[in-house]
């Protein structure tokens, strides 16, 4: 599975590429909106910096301008992948911009339905909303497996890309489920580094350690 890093901070990016667990990047216009200077380059620096997919969303709202506004957000770099709602003038929008081979991630993908109409123009990627769906007592991972499952009976390319993740049981889970793609906010990634019990048993390595080097000193 590929972890993409869900975020618009370019040195929260920077901290973890190196770590080489790092496969892409998905940005949206709430994330962009709390990063100063212009979006266009901090989209190219991200780029730059992560070497793989990053989601640039568009905000017209109609299919023309959609359109027009992919085609130039996948001149900033050839990692952009447009990402453009769930609307039907964004699933006209991804036919056109996937028939000129821009890549296109679908977003806020709340059913099934909405998963397979994106396969069939041709979407990169589904961004199914797990957290959001969890928050309203509805059965986010439960949408993950339905389209995982309906993708696995066709022969669509399109990438099952889940979004909105809350904690590391969402990864356990898309994992588990086959999704092609998780991405997470920085402090979900950062979570998963954590376990007590492996700061324990380090600690407990190293005092042995220096314990038996002073016992030889
Ligand atoms: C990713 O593509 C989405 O924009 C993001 O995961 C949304 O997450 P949120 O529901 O935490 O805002």
């Amino acid at each position: 599975m590929k972890f993409f890093i869900d975020s618009g901070n370019l040195r929260e990016i920077e901290s973890l590429v190196p770590l080489g667990i790092i496969d892409g990047v998905t940005t949206n216009p709430s994330l962009m909106a709390k990063e100063p200077g212009d979006p266009r380059a901090l989209i190219k620096q991200i780029c730059r910096t992560v070497l793989g997919p990053v989601s640039a969303e568009v905000v017209a709202t109609d299919a023309a301008g959609m359109i027009a506004e992919g085609r130039e957000l996948a001149k900033i770099d050839e990692h952009v992948v447009v990402k453009v709602p769930f609307t039907k003038a964004g699933v006209t929008a991804c036919r056109t911009l996937s028939n000129e081979g821009i890549r296109v991630n679908v977003t806020l993908i709340f059913s099934p339905t909405q998963a397979l109409l994106a396969a069939k123009v041709g979407a990169a990627y589904v961004s199914p909303f797990v957290g959001r769906l969890d928050d309203i007592a509805s059965d986010g991972m439960g949408l993950v497996r339905q389209i995982v499952e309906i993708f696995d009976q066709f022969e669509y390319t399109t990438e099952v890309l889940v979004a909105s993740v809350r904690s590391p049981m969402h990864i356990v889970e898309a994992a588990r489920m086959g999704a092609d793609v998780c991405t997470c906010p920085v402090a979900v990634i950062e979570a998963c580094f954590k376990h007590p019990l492996t700061d324990l048993g380090l600690e407990k390595f190293l005092k042995d350690w220096e314990k038996a080097q002073a016992a030889r000193a």
